[in-house]
C-alpha cells in the first residue's frame, strides 16, 4: 500500500537548510557510510517539493547550460510546487502545480501505482499534506551540527496524538534516523 514519506535531513536544532538556502553544513558528510538511500528510493513511485527546493537542485545539481551539466537524478514522475512559472528541465517528467494539494496526491498515488509518494521537501509542503491527513511517516536523519536559523524541519505543531517512533538507527559517528509514523486523531 502506498505510503506518503516525508524523507529528509535536518539540524539538530531543525532546519533543513541554513539561512542562505546552503546544505554546506550536510555535504561535508558526503561519503559517511550507512546510508538507506538507494533501498528508499527503489519504493519510491512518486515525488513532490517546492520551489526552493527545485531551484537549489537546478542551481546546485544539474546546472543547465554549463559544462558540469547533470540530467535530472529522477526517473519517477515529480511534481513541483510553485506560484511561478520556473523552467523545465530536458527529459525529465515533471508536472508544475500550485494550489491544494489534495487533488496533486490523488494523482500521485495513481502515478506510484503501489510504490510510496515521496515528499522531498521543504517543511511547509510535508505540513501541507499533513494538514489533510495525507502524510503517514517522518524519516528524520539528524546531523551533527546546529544551525541556528533556517527553513524549517516542519513547521506545525504535531503533539497530541504525537508521532509514533518506529525506529532509530544510528549512523556511525554521525547521523541519527528517526522513522515516525504519523498517527490519526481517535475518530
Ligand atoms: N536537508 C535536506 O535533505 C533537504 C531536503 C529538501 C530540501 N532542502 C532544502 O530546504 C530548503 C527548503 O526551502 P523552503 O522551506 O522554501 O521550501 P520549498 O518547499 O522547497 O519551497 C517553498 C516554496 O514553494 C512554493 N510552494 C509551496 N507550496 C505551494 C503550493 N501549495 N502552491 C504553490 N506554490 C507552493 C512557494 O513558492 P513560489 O510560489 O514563490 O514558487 C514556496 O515559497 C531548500 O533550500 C532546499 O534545498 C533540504
Amino acid at each position: 500500500m502506498t505510503k506518503t514519506q516525508y524523507y529528509t535531513a535536518t539540524s539538530l536544532d531543525g532546519f533543513i537548510a541554513d539561512a542562505a538556502n546552503s546544505l554546506g553544513w550536510l555535504d561535508q558528510f558526503e561519503g559517511v557510510d550507512g546510508s538507506d538511500y538507494e533501498e528508499f528510493i527503489e519504493a519510491v513511485g512518486a515525488l513532490a517539493m517546492g520551489s526552493t527546493t527545485y531551484q537549489w537542485l537546478l542551481d546546485h545539481h544539474i546546472r543547465p547550460g554549463t559544462p558540469e551539466q547533470q540530467p535530472w537524478p529522477y526517473s519517477q514522475p515529480a511534481w513541483v510546487f510553485s506560484s511561478r512559472d520556473l523552467p523545465a528541465i530536458d527529459g525529465a517528467d515533471i508536472r508544475f502545480v500550485r494550489g491544494d494539494v489534495r487533488p496533486v496526491y490523488g494523482e500521485m498515488v495513481q502515478a506510484a501505482g503501489g510504490k510510496n509518494v515521496w515528499i522531498v521537501g521543504g517543511g511547509d509542503l510535508a505540513g501541507q499534506f499533513y494538514d489533510h491527513g495525507l502524510l503517514d511517516e517522518l524519516i528524520i536523519t539528524i546531523a551533527p551540527v546546529t544551525l541556528g536559523s533556517g527553513a524549517s524541519l516542519l513547521p506545525r505543531v504535531i503533539a497530541s496524538p504525537p508521532l509514533l517512533l518506529l525506529s532509530a538507527t544510528t549512523w556511525g559517528k554521525t547521523f541519527v534516523r528517526l522513522h515516525y509514523q504519523v498517527q490519526r486523531p481517535p475518530g
